[in-house]
């Protein structure tokens, strides 16, 4: 399952635990038909700030199952094996953070994971493998697609309803379609861009976040340093061309903030772009840009969103994303949300119940919705086709 989830900087504790609250119909039903559930996950990558044990996130699940959810440490070692061999039917394990384990996340195909380690100590020990990470379902991670190929497997109940709906509302969304890509990643904007303008699946896009920064620095506004500082390793040459040339393709289809919001003396003050460069970095969308966008998004009958607008961490800079998730709800059209922490913000702004669809999956979603084959689908279809249904 993916249970990545987003933490707070200074104590690492889960500030949002939506992805564990949406696995708990799969555990529940395996545990109620007596299986010994051994569970596989990650938190965030190696050598990042918040990739920690999964401890805390047994302590969710065992709240939101209602029952205890057993934590060891370790994956492939004495303790686990232990661990697993003391499991009885209907009892939950969950193991630890599997991307300690180095071979996880080595490059390779599901051929290749299926002789990896993990698959090699595990599939041995289990009759199924049900895998119920949406939010991963884009890498080919050895948890994730090594099973498939040694043991019958099958999708757990949030990766089929998560395939299900998306694929009712994308295979021919409503018209106008309005797609909003936000967050902190930008570095694969312009593809996703250029594929749901030229596929006809967006009619138009609006970019916020890092990725509205990045367009504009790429349309010749001057962000000034400290903005351009926080696109860091993304902003390529390649990256930065990749945009110009979208601007220059899809030119309207395309809009981009006309105003940034910064923090002055404490305060959030709304800085148009004619009035760039600021000292202080772009936190948010400012307040004629939310309304911009606002109007768009009202007359659309299609709207999906990937990442917030701004640092929504941040009090008083969470204000684009809500405004721009009101407008969503209320336009009265299909509206799609995805990304661990785009979920989470409509929750704290207590709209994600008046959402068409929440989904689990970021970067799976955005794959998904370039009509790329997700790995980890492809990992269960192949094993459908060895082992039969
Ligand atoms: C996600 O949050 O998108 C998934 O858990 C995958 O995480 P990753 O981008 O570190 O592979």
């Amino acid at each position: 399952m993916d249970i990545n989830c987003p933490l707070d900087k200074t104590e690492l504790k889960i500030v949002n635990d939506s992805r564990i609250r949406r696995i708990v119909p799969t555990v529940r039903e395996l545990m109620g038909k007596q299986a010994k559930v051994i569970m596989l996950a990650h938190q965030s990558r190696k050598g990042k700030w918040d990739f920690i044990n999964l401890e805390q996130h047994a302590e969710h699940l065992s709240k939101h199952i209602n029952a205890p959810v057993r934590y060891v440490d370790d994956v492939l070692g004495d303790e686990a094996m232990k661990a697993i061999s003391e499991t009885k039917p209907g009892e939950v394990l969950l193991l630890g953070n599997v991307r300690a384990i180095d071979s996880e996340t080595a490059k390779g195909d599901m051929f290749m994971h299926a002789e990896g380690e993990i698959v090699e100590k595990l599939a041995p020990l289990i009759d199924y493998y049900v895998c119920d990470a949406f939010g991963a379902a884009h890498r080919s991670q050895c948890s994730l697609v090594g099973f498939p190929a040694k043991v019958p497997s099958a999708s757990g109940r949030l990766m089929a309803k998560e395939m299900f709906a998306l694929k009712a509302i994308f295979e021919n969304p409503r018209r106008p379609s309005v797609f909003i890509l936000g967050g902190a990643k930008f570095g694969d904007a312009s593809e996703m861009i250029d594929r749901v303008l030229g596929n006809g699946m967006a009619d138009t896009v609006i970019l916020v976040g890092l990725a509205g920064n990045a367009y504009l620095l790429a349309r010749g506004v001057d962000i000034g340093e400290a903005s351009t500082k926080v696109l860091q390793d993304e902003l390529t040459p390649e990256n930065l061309q990749a945009a110009k040339d979208i601007l220059s393709k899809y030119g309207q289809r395309v809009l981009l903030p006309v105003d940034v919001a910064v923090e002055r003396d404490g305060k959030r003050v709304s800085v148009n772009i004619g009035d760039l460069p600021s000292e202080e970095p772009a936190l948010d969308i400012g307040d004629d840009s939310a309304e911009k966008f606002r109007k768009v998004i009202m007359s659309s009958k299609t709207c999906f969103m990937s990442g917030p607008a701004g640092m929504i961490e941040k009090e008083g800079f969470e204000i684009g994303t809500r405004i721009l998730m009101t407008a969503m709800v209320d336009s009265g059209g299909q509206s799609v949300i995805g990304g661990g922490h785009t979920g989470g913000a409509a929750e704290r702004f207590d709209l994600a119940d008046r959402f068409s669809y929440v989904s689990t999956g970021g970067g799976a979603l955005e794959t998904f919705l370039l009509g790329e084959p997700l790995p980890v689908i492809e990992a269960l279809k192949y094993s459908m086709e060895k082992f039969g249904q």
